[in-house]
C-alpha cells in the first residue's frame, strides 16, 4: 500500500453514467486512506428505509430532477461532521456533490473553519453516446455496488458478488428520465467549472474507457498527494 505525505479533499464530477461511482471504487482500492461519500448512494439508502429524506428524494429522483441545494448541503454537512472528516488531515472524496455553483458556495463555509477546503476537483469527460450505452447495461446492488454487463459483470449473472443478493435496474435509468438528468448536468456544469478553475484546482480526465480514464485519474491524485 502507498503512503503519502499530503492529503486530498476532492470532488469527482461527471455526467450521470460517466463512471463516478465505478472510478471511485477503483481509486479507493489503490489508495485506501481516502474516505468517500456519494450523495446518490445516501439518497438511495434513505429511500430504501422510507425515511422522510427518502420520501422527498424519491419524488425528485423519479423525475430526474436535482434536490434543493440547501437540503443537499445540509445532508453533506451532517455526514462530514458525523464521520469526523473535518480535521484538516483526513483525505476524502465527494461523489455527486457539489453539482451546482450554489452547492459549491454552500460547502465553502462548512469546510473553511476546519482548514478542510476542497483542494482538488476532477471532471470525467465521457462522450454522451458512450454513456447511454453504459446505462442500458448498468445493474446495481442495494449497497451501491455497480455492475455493467459488459465492462464489469457480476461473477454470477444478476447477483451481487459479495452478498449473492439480486441486482436491479435503477428506476431513474429509464431513457426519458436519463435524458432529463443528462441535460440538467450540462446546464449546471459551466458555472461550477469556472468557480473551481478560478481556484486553480480543476482537472479534466477524458476518454471512453477505463483503460484510458483510470490511469489519468490515479496519476493526478497521486501527484496531489505526493
Ligand atoms: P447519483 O447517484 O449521483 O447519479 P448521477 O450523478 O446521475 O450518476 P450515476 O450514479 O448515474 O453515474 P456514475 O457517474 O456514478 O456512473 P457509474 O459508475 O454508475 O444521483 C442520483 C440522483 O440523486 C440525482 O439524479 C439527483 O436527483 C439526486 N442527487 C444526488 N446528488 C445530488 C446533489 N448534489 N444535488 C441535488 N440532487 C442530487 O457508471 C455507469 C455505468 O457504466 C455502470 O454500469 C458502470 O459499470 C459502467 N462503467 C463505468 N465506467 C466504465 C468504463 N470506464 N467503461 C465501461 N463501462 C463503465
Amino acid at each position: 500500500m502507498s503512503t503519502f505525505s499530503k492529503n486530498i479533499r476532492m470532488v469527482i464530477m461527471g455526467a450521470p453514467g460517466s463512471g463516478k461511482g465505478t472510478l471511485t471504487s477503483r481509486l479507493l482500492k489503490k489508495i485506501p486512506n481516502i474516505h468517500s461519500l456519494s450523495t446518490g448512494d445516501i439518497l438511495r439508502k434513505e429511500i430504501s428505509q422510507n425515511s422522510s429524506i427518502g420520501l422527498k428524494a424519491k419524488e425528485y429522483i423519479a423525475r430526474g430532477d436535482l434536490l434543493p441545494n440547501e437540503f443537499m448541503a445540509k445532508i453533506v454537512e451532517n455526514e462530514l461532521n458525523l464521520n469526523k472528516w473535518l480535521d484538516g488531515k483526513t483525505s476524502f472524496l465527494l461523489d455527486g456533490f457539489p453539482r451546482t455553483i450554489e452547492q459549491a458556495k454552500e460547502l465553502e463555509p462548512v469546510l473553511k473553519p476546519h482548514n478542510s477546503d476542497i483542494n482538488f476537483v476532477v471532471e470525467l469527460n465521457v462522450p454522451p453516446e458512450v454513456i447511454l450505452d453504459r446505462i442500458a447495461n448498468r445493474w446495481v446492488h442495494s449497497s451501491g455496488r455497480v455492475y455493467n454487463l459488459q465492462y464489469n459483470p457480476p461473477k454470477i449473472p444478476f447477483k451481487d458478488d459479495i452478498t449473492g443478493e439480486p441486482l436491479f435496474k435503477r428506476p431513474d435509468d429509464n431513457p426519458e428520465t436519463f435524458k432529463v438528468r443528462l441535460d440538467k448536468y450540462f446546464s449546471e456544469l459551466e458555472p461550477i467549472r469556472k468557480f473551481y478553475e478560478s481556484k486553480g484546482i480543476y482537472h479534466v480526465v477524458k476518454g471512453e474507457t477505463s483503460d484510458i480514464i483510470f490511469p489519468q485519474l490515479q496519476a493526478l491524485v497521486e501527484k496531489q498527494l505526493a
